[in-house]
């Protein structure tokens, strides 16, 4: 008797529970309630996301189309800027190289001479290993045949052509000719235009191949080992130059700070007036420090966290985020035993990549080369903890007159929202999203 009354009340108790579990996973709305904590609740990072950036499968396997027996020549990738720049360079002219069944030679780093390190290719990235990474996708010689390694490449430059020109149709004919042409990649140029294969050739490239030398990485290595964990590295943008070039004005600026942007300014007078409202509310004005402290803030990250400062040395009015955040911590003063004064631009823009794509989380005030190749490698490794904050809503808000907890409040939403959707986590050209 006992027993078969027991039955149904657990029968019926584990068919309530499912029924339950079946509405609140299959119900959209009480989803979105259920899984959107609010501000304060907890972090940023505890909102269950919808949708996830992975490598695109098209990609990850080599032999998309067979190889020409026959090159149409050699091309050298000539690349300038920073390092994140410099690479995308490449991964472009990589792309560019299988387009045009080339082959493709190491490429050549712009070296600023004032630096007292050398900072070529081979001294950045293991040339090796990205040879072998490459073998199906594009053929790479470290040395030329004879008969060409006498003379110099002839150069092509695309650097400032736009979005709709054909590389087969403005660059063949040059490789054609002359065999050996060395190619700096359009800026502009949009990746989604290139055939597939080519595409899979830049992805290899860029996001597999590419791998920092020995002596390099263990110095990174060095440096992530002594960063208090876990952390948050934060790539911080607030610089001479970058508020300069932004024409941007900021009040109540320490007057070392107005000097050093002063200097840095040129031609480029800030707006005023309602120009400058509108291009504020547009999103073009770095956040400053104490901005950056706020939002962190908004998004209930922990005013103990330890945070890494992903940035260069010039970064100003720092004080206003280590008034707040007390655990900050820069490569300066953790590798005491190097001379930063001296090291090349490039190292440590190496330095600050490999520890940004290896910590617990990233978040960036822009959405500049490094933040973009960052992204999309820790999308790689399937670390998920990446976040742009957003100059536009911050500039927004406050031009509404938000403030204090309704700020903090419509900061934490529009944030959420781009975390969940992982708005900005990955670049679309070699990346594909998943739904969770
Ligand atoms: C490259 O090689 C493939 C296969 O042989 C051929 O179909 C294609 O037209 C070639 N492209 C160029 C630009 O030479
Ligand atoms: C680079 O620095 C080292 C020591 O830090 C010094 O011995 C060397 O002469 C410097 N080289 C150049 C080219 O300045
Ligand atoms: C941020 O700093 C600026 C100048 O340094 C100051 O005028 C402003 O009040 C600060 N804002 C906050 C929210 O602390």
């Amino acid at each position: 008797m006992i027993k078969l009354t027991v039955k149904p009340v657990f029968v019926s108790i584990i068919l309530g529970l499912s029924l339950f579990l079946a509405v609140v996973l299959l119900s959209p709305y009480t989803t979105f309630l259920s899984l959107f904590p609010s501000a304060g609740e907890s972090d940023i990072w505890s909102v269950r996301r919808l949708v996830d950036w992975r490598p695109c499968k098209w990609w990850l396997h080599r032999h998309l189309t067979p190889f020409p027996a026959k090159s149409n020549g050699y091309i050298r990738v000539d690349c300038y800027g920073g390092l994140n720049q410099m690479r995308r360079d490449f991964c472009d002219g990589v792309g560019v190289a299988h387009l045009l069944n080339a082959t493709l030679v190491l490429p050549k780093f712009e070296v600023a001479a004032y630096w007292n390190e050398s900072s070529d290719f081979a001294d950045i990235f293991e040339a090796d290993y990205f040879i072998q990474h490459m073998d199906g996708f594009v053929k790479v010689v470290k040395e030329l045949p004879p008969e060409i390694s006498s003379k110099e490449p002839f150069h092509v430059d695309c650097s400032k052509r736009k979005g709709q020109f054909d590389y087969v149709e403005s660059v063949l004919p040059a490789l054609l000719e002359h065999k050996y042409i060395s190619l700096t990649p359009a800026m502009s140029q949009r990746r989604d235009r290139y055939p597939r294969f080519a595409k899979a050739a830049l992805c290899q490239a860029c996001y597999s191949a590419l791998r920092l030398t020995r002596s390099l990485q263990k110095k990174a290595a060095e440096l992530l080992e002594a960063i208090p964990k876990p952390f948050l590295s934060l790539h911080l943008r607030f610089e001479p130059d970058m508020v300069a070039y932004s024409q941007c004005e900021y009040q109540g600026l320490s007057p070392t700070s107005m000097q050093a942007i002063e200097a840095a300014r040129g031609d480029r007078k800030p707006w005023t007036g309602e120009v400058a409202r509108i291009w504020r509310r547009r999103g073009k004005c770095p956040l400053t420090p104490n901005e950056t402290a706020l939002i962190l803030q908004a998004l209930s990250i922990p005013t103990n966290t330890n945070i890494y400062l992903a940035a260069g040395d010039g970064l100003m009015e720092i004080e206003g985020l280590t008034s707040v955040y007390t655990n900050v911590v820069t490569k300066s003063a953790l590798h005491t035993g190097e001379d930063f004064t001296r090291m090349h631009g490039n190292t440590k823009a190496a330095l600050d990549y490999y520890v940004s794509i290896n910590s617990d989380s990233y978040m960036a005030t822009y959405f500049g080369n490094m933040d973009k190749m960052v992204a999309a490698m820790r999308a790689f490794k399937g670390l998920y903890k990446t976040l742009f904050l957003s100059r536009k809503a911050f500039a927004e808000f406050t031009y509404q007159g938000l403030e204090g907890k309704e700020l903090m409040q419509a900061l934490w939403k529009v944030h959420r929202d781009d975390f969940l959707m992982g708005r900005g986590s990955a670049l679309p050209d070699c990346f594909c999203e998943f739904e969770l």
